[in-house]
């Protein structure tokens, strides 16, 4: 046999597939949606061995919530075969800053005896989600994933999604993985524990991906911009449904949903968004450093020529009114001579894998990428950001 020019090909394909399911208050005795979809996607090896992890934040906002589980488990327990109590971990950043947590998370998993066909059910915000979903993905290669997003952002983007991730030496997300879940639910009702900042920051993504995808969502976000501050929840009900909704339909049907291109559309405005997070040392939200990288990427497209001024700047008035920041002053900051928020454009670069892709609205509700951001435009937009702001500052 000669085996020096032997070549084995190897070519397979998982579907994969999962639901993302609506309901109110989940956990309630006599709501049946949790053990009913768990019962369909554990079919076969029920009652399924279940390790809740549970955000301390959210536990905190919600202190009977961890006895409910665990009285929802008992009542179903042919379906749910409850590890222990839910165990806390920190939500928010410090969730994902480094490995510890997540490696704390399957140490919890392994005393539980879990295994690979059991569930870990993650209930909490984006963060706590991103830091628990490598946590699983790692242990065993990977156990499957039911998550209970309990934020804004992490029921209407990133706990809809298929992407998990912690950082490390200042790198956001420098280590993660790809690995859709087994199912989500979004609650709406744990929402309503949210401090109002959560509330809001959460809505960025809903702009973000309706810039680029959807006009109609726009408008409508744009006349009902002002209710969010106040807490509207039938108004928060229907963003967080449409904007989910759009990030399931690209995630499915624009071809890349691991992301081996180097385009990235759902990340729009996201190119400055990581980097004054990384600058304010997570002092600004997520959401929130997004609204302000959506406000400079509109006003870099108005120069673009790809939308016309009044449309962007009646966007930028709405995430205002919807009591996002669209500005920081970092974006004036310098370093030797540098604008230190233009090094984010290197640093996106590097992290699509060496080439630039940027997306934008072209017009508003179709998106366009870009191969090229040029620094003398972007200074010129982020000047024009500055006199906008101003002008909506002094207005309010
Ligand atoms: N994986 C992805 O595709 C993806 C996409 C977008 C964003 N993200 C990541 O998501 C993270 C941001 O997530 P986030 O905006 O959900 O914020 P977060 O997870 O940082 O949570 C904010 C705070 O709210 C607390 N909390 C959570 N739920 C609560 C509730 N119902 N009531 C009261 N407090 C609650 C948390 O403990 C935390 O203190 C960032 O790290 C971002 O990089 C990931
Ligand atoms: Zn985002």
């Amino acid at each position: 046999m000669n085996v020096s020019s032997l070549r084995l090909t190897n070519r397979f394909e998982i579907p994969f597939a999962y639901d993302v399911c609506f309901g109110q208050q989940v956990f309630a005795a006599g709501n049946p949606l949790l053990a009913t979809e768990l019962a369909r996607v554990f079919a076969t090896r029920l009652p399924v061995p279940t390790l809740v992890l549970l955000d301390a934040g959210l536990a905190a906002a919600r202190p009977g919530l961890a006895d409910q589980i665990t009285a929802y488990a008992a009542a179903h327990a042919e379906v749910i075969d409850l590890r222990g109590k839910p165990v806390l971990f920190p939500g928010g950043e410090a969730a994902k800053d480094g490995m510890d947590v997540c490696l704390q998370a399957v140490a919890a998993m392994r005393q539980a005896g879990l295994c690979r066909q059991s569930c870990v059910l993650a209930i909490g915000g984006g963060a706590f989600q991103d830091a628990m979903g490598l946590a699983a993905a790692l242990f065993h290669r990977g156990v499957r994933v039911v998550r209970l997003p309990s934020t804004v952002l992490a029921q209407n983007d990133s706990g809809v999604g298929v992407k998990n991730g912690v950082n490390l030496g200042g790198v956001k997300n420098l280590l993660g993985t790809f690995a859709p879940p087994a199912l989500v639910i979004n609650d709406l009702a744990l929402l309503d524990a949210l401090a109002d900042r959560d509330w809001i920051a959460g809505s960025a993504e809903a702009f973000k991906v309706a810039l680029i995808r959807d006009a109609d969502f726009v408008r409508w976000l744009v006349a009902n911009a002002g209710e969010i501050p106040r807490r509207n929840q039938a108004v928060m009900a229907e963003l967080v449904a449409r904007c989910a909704s759009l990030h399931v339909q690209h995630i499915a049907s624009a071809g890349d949903p691991f992301e081996y291109g180097s385009a990235r559309p759902l990340d729009f405005g996201h190119w400055s968004a990581h980097k004054l997070e990384s600058l304010t040392s997570f002092a600004l939200r997520h959401g929130e450093a997004v609204a302000i990288g959506l406000a400079l990427d509109l006003c870099y497209a108005v120069r673009l020529g790809f939308v016309p001024e009044a449309e962007a700047t009646a966007v930028i008035a709405a995430l205002h009114r919807a009591g996002l920041p669209v500005w920081s002053e970092w974006m004036l900051a310098e370093e030797a001579g540098q604008r230190v928020i233009l090094t984010g454009i290197e640093e996106f670069r590097e992290h699509l894998g060496g080439a630039l892709h940027v997306t934008f609205p072209h017009p508003i509700g179709s998106k366009q990428e870009v191969g090229e951001l040029h620094p003398s435009g972007m200074l010129a937009a982020i000047a024009d950001l500055d006199r906008l702001r101003q002008r909506l500052e002094s207005e309010a």
